[in-house]
């Protein structure tokens, strides 16, 4: 099948949007990962909504069930409420400062929503709906708990790590089961978990596979293809039977009489959790979440495709009388600086600590994450680029034309809108004026289909041309110097003096069309704008953008603000030293990819490689040899371009320890170098081999290196 067809959705509208965000974990911050995936595009496309004038509800809350939650309330020694209490709060708070505009943000631990979970689950047990089985699973009988496989421990019996999880061992990458373990321990008591029989309700997705491949492959082959895929995978797999309760004393208590010390597993009351934050907002509740002319959308990162695209609506399907989702754009990864995040490594950038360090930069990240967000692949966010794009896209592009056109107005038209005189419009004056017109249709056609950074690439886009524009017409150039009175002197003045009010009136228009187009992805710059303007929110409706008239002749307006600082290199330094000096070192090529703020592992482990023959070791090639140059890696604050004189040859070796050693201090040094690695390229360069280092406690590296300087190339044995 051709997964690429039929993509495009009509752009008809709809009776009401109803617009959800992931529901995060009240077990941590939020990171900027969280908010290139799911946050910043959701209200984006929210705010874009509003501005169209559409009946549109935007929800989301804390997800505070699910065992991580648990876990890490014993292992601090408080309780899960207190747990989910305290990030709940964080959360909510970044939320509202990024001006991620939720119209609910509400929690799970709520009344309300017990109450909806707990009858969604009834009504499908009253219809026989569930399988009851019984099976048996680990317990652990000193926490007096059952564990999920990847709570417990164990020697690989592959790689003979003896750190292996239940679920996988992070070294050899083998999958494994917690039988397969040697010694299994709990990771929570250190006890040997024994198997102990407990029933579940199960929910039975395989009778609504035909349904789902019917309704999603061939109903919605307009969703993107990461989100389609992954649907496609899981059904041409075939679905089972999959356990709705789980044993445990957090969460929402399954409200049948023999279900004592069971509750609802996390993934079955949490997409519930829309529907109960809907009903917390409105008495209206059920016109979102009923009246097929609903679009319902949800906003989620690429772990969470199955459960709203199978799972719950699986779920709404069997219930009935819901609607279900018209789209899913899930978004893949964002990595930082090279690395996946990890909450447990600390490799992360917390949002709660941006706005700290960044006061007034809110719009600056939301540009950021939003011009690269993984929509269609995992991306990379770097501190270089964070600091580039804000310099030389919003500061040298955005901020610049705003700030060149209100100087000149207030320098060469008394600080009012001047009029245009179409009697001397030229050409270029008409491409601008058509420009205008199309970046509204651009971007509107770019934020219906989820196309967020080609939609804000328009917006900057119309802002270049509006800086080519001026660059073009010099109306600085065109000042009328007092010219001597009569003849053509003075008609030349006239005009001249008429180029510059065309000039600038169609550059303020232009400003008021920015305002409009950019206000869904950068609300706070939008709202300066309209101050400077003088205008009020009403102009942001987006029927005005496109046009001409926005502002009338004679109108007085503000002087210009700033509406972007540069960012110094400094502050870069900072970050990417405090990214660094705050993770917790482990191998990052070996761990499992992140779930949205599930993973829960400490990984700073003791080495303890398995171990090797002799024969192993003799295949390395291990030479000495002396480093000629050493060079920084653009866009790589970590590597350091290295060549190397073998003696023998040269080779380039790029390495990871620009943070460790300036190029300058490490010339000359010897080393050993690994001479017969497979070559890699990194950032585009192809690295021939790896120089060994050793790493004391502290994370600082140190050189190996020969006592006295030796022939390069001396063999290492
Ligand atoms: N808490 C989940 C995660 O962080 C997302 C839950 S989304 C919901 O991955 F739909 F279930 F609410
Ligand atoms: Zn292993």
């Amino acid at each position: 099948m051709n997964i690429g067809e039929d993509k495009k959705a009509p752009l008809g509208v709809w009776g009401r949007y109803l617009i959800t965000a992931a529901l995060p974990y009240a077990n941590g911050p939020v990171h900027i990962g969280h908010m290139a995936g799911v946050y910043v595009p959701a209200d984006i496309y929210v705010r874009y909504l509003r501005a169209q004038k559409r009946d549109v509800v935007f929800v989301g809350g804390s997800d505070e069930h699910g065992v991580p939650i648990t876990i890490r309330a014993m292992k601090e020694g408080v309780s899960p409420q207190q747990i989910v209490d305290k990030y709940h709060a964080i959360i909510k708070e970044s939320f509202e400062q990024m001006g991620i505009s939720f119209d609910i943000y509400s929690r799970t631990s709520n009344q309300v929503h017990h109450e909806t979970a707990a009858a969604f689950f009834k009504k499908l047990y009253d219809e026989g709906l569930f399988e009851e089985k019984e099976t048996e699973q680990y317990y652990d009988e000193n926490a007096k708990i059952f564990l999920a496989d990847r709570y417990i421990t164990g020697t690989c019996p592959v790689c003979s790590n003896p750190n292996a999880y239940g679920d996988q061992c992070e070294r050899c990458g083998s999958s494994l089961s917690p039988e397969l373990l040697i010694n299994p321990r709990s990771t929570l008591s250190d006890a040997i978990p024994v198997k102990k029989k407990t029933k579940h309700w199960y929910f039975p997705l395989q009778n609504y596979e035909s349904w789902l491949k019917e309704w999603i492959l061939e109903g919605h082959k307009e969703w993107k293809n990461n989100v389609y895929g992954q649907c496609k995978s899981w059904l041409d797999n075939g679905l089972q039977s999959r356990a709705m309760t789980r044993d445990s004393n957090w969460g929402i208590k399954v409200p049948l009489p023999d279900a004592e010390g069971k509750v609802l597993y996390v993934w079955f009351d949490a997409p519930i959790g829309y529907i109960s934050a809907t009903k917390e907002l409105t008495p209206q509740w059920a016109d979102y979440w009923c009246k097929e002319d609903t679009k319902l959308v949800h906003f989620i990162g690429k772990d969470n495709i199955v459960f709203h695209c199978i799972i719950f609506p699986a779920m709404l399907k069997a219930h009935g009388n819901f609607v279900l989702p018209d789209n899913v754009p899930a978004n893949e990864f964002l990595n930082i600086e090279g690395d996946k995040v990890s909450t447990s490594r600390n490799w992360a950038v917390w949002v709660n600590e941006y706005v700290k360090d960044f006061p007034g930069c809110e719009d600056v990240l939301r540009y950021v994450l939003c011009s690269n967000a993984p929509e269609t692949k995992d991306n990379d966010f770097t501190w270089k680029d964070f600091q580039e794009k804000n310099n030389s896209e919003l500061v040298a592009i955005f901020g610049n034309f705003v700030n060149r056109t209100f100087v000149l107005m207030h320098k060469l038209c008394n600080g009012k809108v001047p009029p245009l005189h179409t009697d001397v419009m030229d050409e270029t004056d008409r491409i601008l004026i058509e420009e205008i017109k199309n970046a509204k249709t651009k971007v509107e056609n770019c934020i219906e289909e989820y196309k967020f950074r080609e939609a804000l690439f328009e917006v900057i886009d119309l802002a270049r041309k509006g800086n080519k524009y001026l660059q073009e017409k010099e109306p600085w150039k065109k000042v009328p110097l007092n010219p001597p009175s009569g003849g053509a002197f003075e008609s030349d003045a006239m005009v001249n003096h008429k180029l510059i009010d065309n000039c600038i009136h169609l550059c303020l228009q232009l400003t008021a069309n920015l305002a409009i187009l950019i206000n869904p992805f950068l609300p706070f710059t939008s709202k300066k704008l309209l101050h400077m303007l003088k205008v009020v929110d009403k102009i942001l409706d987006w029927k005005n953008a496109g046009k001409i008239k926005l502002l009338s002749v004679g109108y007085s307006l503000r002087p210009p603000e700033l509406l972007f600082r540069k960012i110094e290199d400094h502050e870069l330094s900072y970050q990417v030293e405090k990214l660094r000096s705050g993770s917790i070192k482990s191998e990052p090529n070996n761990e499992k990819s992140e779930k949205m703020g599930t993973n829960d592992k400490s990984t700073n482990q003791p080495a303890n490689k398995s171990t090797i023959q002799y024969d192993d070791f003799a295949k390395l090639d291990l030479r000495t040899g002396t480093i000629v140059s050493a060079e920084k890696v653009e866009k790589a604050d970590k590597l350091l371009k290295l060549l190397i004189d073998l003696g023998f040859e040269t080779r380039t070796i790029v390495s990871g320890i620009a943070l460790h050693f300036k190029p300058e201090e490490i010339v000359g040094k010897q080393v050993v170098v690994v001479a017969n690695l497979a070559p890699r390229k990194m950032r585009g360069i192809e690295s021939n081999g790896m120089i060994l280092m050793a790493e004391d406690k502290e994370g600082k590296l140190h050189f190996i290196n020969p006592d006295d300087k030796i022939n390069e190339g001396s063999p290492v044995t």
